[in-house]
């Protein structure tokens, strides 16, 4: 069965795009049925436009609590029966309303190798630290900034010639490939 997936993002939508063409590709047995943004202006949203994928944007504003805004989310989720949840740079905390809804149903993409470096800026921390190696992480989210259990990593070594630039498109290279397969085998487990 085709897994019913919806993909939250708030960029660029580098990675809404790596897994949509693994689904055209026929390498992931699932659909994005919904893109979830809480900013319209966000580059995915042409992304999702150029393909034809309905897009859901969230106006956390107009709700008086984020709990509240979340439960119009999961109405909206219902609608598509949603079920599993990509979060591919979208930044905002899940609160234990979504979280309650999709238990062990929601899944982020981390541009470092967690537990190193959360939060916003994974890749120029890493960079900074002039640790020798930095990673992506595919891990299940909880409340917390980028603590939830891991599920895959792949290494990325910082090479001394390295710059930021460059690190930070070796990092989305592997994003790019490790999102998709890794979605693929937790679909296909289940
Ligand atoms: C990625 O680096 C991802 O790991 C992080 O946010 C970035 C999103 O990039 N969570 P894009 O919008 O998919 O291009």
């Amino acid at each position: 069965m085709t897994t019913k997936l919806a993909v939250f993002a708030s960029g660029t939508g580098t990675n809404f795009v790596a897994i949509a063409d693994a689904i055209t590709a026929n390498q992931l047995d699932a659909e994005i049925k919904v893109l979830v943004v809480d900013k319209i202006n966000a580059p995915v949203v042409t992304r999702a436009k150029e393909r034809n994928i309905p897009i859901f944007h969230l106006k956390y504003k107009d709700y008086d609590t984020k709990e509240l805004a979340e439960a119009s989310l999961v109405t909206e989720l219902n609608k598509y029966q949603i079920e599993l949840i990509a979060l591919a740079g979208f930044m905002r905390i899940i609160t234990p309303t979504l979280l309650a809804a999709y238990p062990n149903k929601i899944i982020n993409i981390h541009p470092s190798l967690l537990p190193a470096f959360p939060g916003r800026h994974g890749i120029d921390d890493a960079f900074t630290a002039k640790v020798p190696q930095t990673g992506v992480t595919i891990h299940y989210v909880d409340s917390g900034i980028d603590s939830g259990s891991v599920i895959a990593q792949q290494v990325v070594p910082i090479e001394q010639t390295d710059t930021l630039v460059s690190l930070e498109a070796k990092i989305h290279a592997v994003e790019h490939v490790l999102y998709p397969t890794t979605l693929a085998q937790l679909i296909n487990h289940n």
